[in-house]
């Protein structure tokens, strides 16, 4: 299959009670895993990748890895930029093949966090592809981004409300209270804002923080109305404990065993997580 547009495949979502992953890969070989473990439980998935992976590698040669892998792959693959503070290099992605982009500028005041996300739409649209924003700040680190404890901040409901009705996104991110990188405590999730950001907006919500968060969190959320659901920490742990485990356990300088290896445990990581977002078997 052709890489997807996200709004359909969260729509679908939405409509069924489950949510979609959506795993930031670094490398071929951890998007490989993660098509393959969405093809292994038949389910839709979205291959997320940071600003800092794309400028690594290049836009081109990202999207020709996946056009290759999802031509042969009978899923659903969505190609989503994760956390792109500038309007140019959301732009960049879309020219460049993404199927979905995030414009994150939560970090602005309301009226210039909805120019800069009004700006993106625009030029999404005009090609159909789907786009992501976020309001209220999510602590932590991904990638670039580095949110102290004190400066995150929760989405204030009616602000979402304004802010969605004036843009047409294919999901909203509202910090509840989860974050980028390793809990240091026991994550304390605002379901109840949760609620009403979804009941109110109808737009699918996009959970933010995934790694960590205990598998009940993660129903609780998909019930109350989170439709993607983002993995990234625990990517970057298992492709990098994947691949020195097999090292130090067989010491042969063979890279295709290691590499292997990561495979396996990427791909069964993700797999487990396709299980219990309920996403198996929707493709
Ligand atoms: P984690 O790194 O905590 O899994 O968060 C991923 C994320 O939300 C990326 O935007």
């Amino acid at each position: 299959m052709a890489v997807e547009n996200m709004k359909r495949i969260l729509v679908e979502a939405q409509k069924g009670h489950y949510a979609v992953g959506a795993f930031n890969i670094v490398d071929y070989n951890s998007m490989r895993a993660v098509v393959s473990a969405a093809e292994e439980t038949s389910a839709p998935v979205i291959v997320q990748t940071s600003v800092k992976t794309v400028k690594f590698w290049g836009a081109e040669a990202i999207v020709a890895w996946l056009n290759q892998i999802a031509k042969e792959s009978p899923v659903s693959v969505a190609l989503h930029l994760d956390h792109c503070k500038e309007v140019d290099f959301c732009r960049k992605c879309i020219d460049a093949g993404w199927s979905s982009v995030m414009i994150d500028a939560s970090s602005l005041p309301f009226e210039e966090n909805l120019a800069a996300t009004k700006r993106v739409v625009e030029m999404a649209e005009a090609v159909a592809v789907s786009v992501e924003a976020e309001m209220g700040e999510i602590g932590g680190v991904e990638e670039d981004i580095v949110v102290a404890d004190e400066d995150a901040h929760l989405a204030d409901p009616k602000k979402v409300l304004a802010f969605c009705r004036e843009v047409e996104l294919a999901c909203f991110a509202p910090a509840i209270g989860t974050a980028h990188g390793v809990y240091k405590g026991e994550p304390k999730l605002d379901f109840e804002r949760l609620e009403t950001i979804a009941k109110q907006t109808g737009v699918p919500i996009a959970l933010h923080g995934g790694t960590g968060l205990a598998d009940d969190v993660f129903r609780k959320g998909i019930s109350l109305g989170c439709a993607k659901i983002n993995i990234s920490t625990q990517i970057k742990y298992a492709f990098i404990d994947g691949f020195v485990d097999y090292h130090n356990e067989n010491k042969v300088y063979e890279p295709l065993k290691p590499l292997g290896a990561q495979l396996e445990r990427i791909k069964k990581e993700v797999k487990e997580k396709i299980e219990l977002f309920g996403s198996a078997g929707k493709a």
